[in-house]
């Protein structure tokens, strides 16, 4: 069947997980892509994939780094130079992290700082007056995560991203309410995109292990999101029960719940060990306090 659309969705991120995983369903919905990742062979790969599957549509490939300083304008440049019109864009590029703040270089949260909210923000700001021009309506989407509704430590600088990502996408929709464009902010809970999330889930316990989705189901729930108009899509049951969680208590509970879920397997042991040599000095202490009692009586 030959597509007659001629508009494009950009996706950031593209060539793995969630991202990889949005491009099928998109291709799969009969749209047009752009896909944006590190140029490398996971991003030719994707390309050649899909084009494969689905020859009705067309996938074209931006190779680049989007934590280099003018990125989003290349970004934006390539799909004028082509002639590429836009009418969905999905900031869907990150990474993460997890350990305590002191554990990663300073380079590594300055790359993740320029790529969650720098670089998010001058997308937005380069096709944003292009979007507003469009007849039928466009859409924005971001993806943040369910650590964005929460105090989570062990994920300070990605978390602080994160919220950062929620409220620009949230007040964002409330400047275009008057425009025909929509915009949607995906707040995922764990994901099993990659074997370093699943050894942070493995870390973090079998709460974590129990309630991980795959990149197919939040795929699909974000291309639910995106046909209804979603302002806040949370994909699966694990999602929404987070995000009812995080508004039903109290911030300081969840620093202390997510905190020792996050403090990981090796920690808490390390921390059981000590609390248990604790006691059993208080116990030794005790003893040989009521034994010179004994003794002295
Ligand atoms: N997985 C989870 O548990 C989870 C949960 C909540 C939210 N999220 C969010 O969902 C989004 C996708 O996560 P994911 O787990 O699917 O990640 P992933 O599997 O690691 O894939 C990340 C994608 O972003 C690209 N990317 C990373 N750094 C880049 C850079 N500097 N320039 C260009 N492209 C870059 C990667 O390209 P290469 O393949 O070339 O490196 C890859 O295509 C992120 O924003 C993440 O924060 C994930």
């Amino acid at each position: 069947m030959q597509t007659l659309n001629t508009f494009y969705t950009l996706i950031t991120g593209a060539s793995e997980g969630i991202g990889k995983a949005l491009a099928e369903v998109c291709a799969k919905d009969h749209r047009n892509l752009i896909l944006v990742a590190l140029p490398n062979v996971s991003l030719e790969n994707t390309v050649t994939e899909l084009k494969q599957q689905f020859p009705q549509i067309k996938v074209e490939p931006i190779g680049l780094d989007l934590t280099n300083q003018d990125a989003a304008q290349q970004v934006y440049q390539t799909c004028q130079e082509n002639n590429w019109q836009i009418n969905t864009l999905i900031h869907n590029a990150g990474f993460g992290s997890a350990g305590e703040f002191e554990k990663y270089s300073m380079s590594f949260y300055e790359k993740m700082i320029q790529l969650h909210c720098t670089f998010t923000v001058a997308l937005t700001y380069y096709f944003l007056p292009d979007l507003k021009k469009l007849q039928q309506g466009a859409q924005i989407v971001h993806v943040s995560s369910a650590a964005a509704f929460t105090d989570t430590p062990y994920k300070l600088v990605y978390s602080t991203t994160k919220k950062f990502i929620l409220h620009f996408a949230r007040v964002l929709q409330e400047e275009l309410r008057k425009t025909k464009i929509k915009v949607s902010i995906v707040c995922p809970p764990g994901v099993a995109t990659s074997a370093a999330v699943l050894e942070r889930t493995e870390d973090a316990g079998w709460i974590a292990q129990r309630l991980i989705l795959t990149p197919q189901q939040t795929a699909q729930s974000i291309l639910k999101g995106i046909h209804r108009k979603q302002l806040l899509i949370l994909p699966g049951f694990v999602g929404k029960l987070f995000y009812v969680l995080s508004l039903i208590t109290t911030r300081g509970f969840q620093r202390r719940v997510l905190g020792s879920i996050f403090r990981g397997k090796k920690k808490r042991e390390e921390e059981r060990q000590l609390r248990l040599k604790e006691k059993e000095r208080k116990a030794q202490a005790k003893l040989m306090a009521k034994n010179n009692e004994i003794h002295h009586s």
